[in-house]
């Protein structure tokens, strides 16, 4: 999946992606590892990292992030890259990725493990952070219920799998699982229209196609039946489940 990310505002208004992928480093053992951060976005994880005394290569999908990331932290490497696609040959000590391999679809995932284990040398780490099973369900649930009124099918576009089902991908194509959670973390958006702006970001294959009225009107919508459950003290949550682990390459 392509978007094409407006890095800036990106970075202005949803800072919690990358600050959330701190505890990412945490997994990590080894001192002055060479990394690869797999969908850096704007770099401010990359950033962390290298601040770590890691050597830290970025990369991502996004021209328009990498730009953005090259022009904050003109003393880090970042280059336009895709995981599908991938061709570093045990180079790299260890794989980070933070929020990124749940926009990959379900039958690209072998590949992309495949990618990131070619990328490590033996006993080479692949710490990551993904949406996992249930992510979003409130959110994604509501939106296919608003579909639905107005005659219209609601395709989920992400992959949010299990520990199970995500251990035996990787398992599958030779690594050694050493650690996984599965956990809850709602988290706070900013704005009164928090949930219709977090739509407006985050999920756009559905809308293609749809005119901006009918698009509005459905997030308007699900914005209003979710304030029950998603919308506390003022504040817009989102209903996000992590799937966090760590795998070792034999
Ligand atoms: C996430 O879990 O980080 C996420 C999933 C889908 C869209 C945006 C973010």
């Amino acid at each position: 999946m392509n978007i094409d990310w407006d890095a800036k505002s990106y970075s202005e208004h949803f800072s919690f992606v990358p600050q959330y992928g701190r505890d990412l480093i945490e997994l990590l053992d080894g001192k002055k590892l060479k990394i690869l951060d797999l969908g850096c976005g704007g770099g401010n994880l990359t950033k962390e990292i290298c601040d770590r005394g890691h050597e830290v290569t970025g990369i991502d999908l996004s021209q328009n992030q990498i730009e953005f990331a090259k022009k904050c932290y003109p003393e880090i490497k970042f280059f336009v890259s895709d995981a599908l696609a991938l061709d570093f040959d045990q180079e790299f000590d260890a794989v980070i990725s933070n929020a990124v391999l749940h926009w990959i679809d379900e039958r690209n995932q072998p590949l992309a493990a495949k990618n990131v284990l070619n990328c490590l040398k033996k006993g080479g780490q692949f710490v990551f952070e993904m949406g996992g099973a249930g992510n979003n369900a409130l959110i994604h649930g509501e939106l296919e219920r608003q579909f639905a009124k107005r005659g219209l099918k609601y395709e989920m576009a992400f992959f949010f799998p299990s520990v199970g089902q995500y251990s035996s991908l990787l398992e599958g194509v030779g690594f050694k699982v050493v650690y996984a959670l599965l956990f809850d973390r709602p988290t706070p958006l900013e704005g009164e229209n928090g949930l219709k702006d977090w739509m407006d970001t985050f999920v756009k294959a559905p809308f293609y196609g749809l005119d901006k009225s009918i698009s509005d009107d459905i997030k308007l919508c699900a914005q209003t039946a979710l304030k029950d459950k998603l919308y506390r003290n003022g504040v817009w949550y989102a209903d996000y489940v992590r799937l966090r682990m760590k795998a070792v390459k034999f």
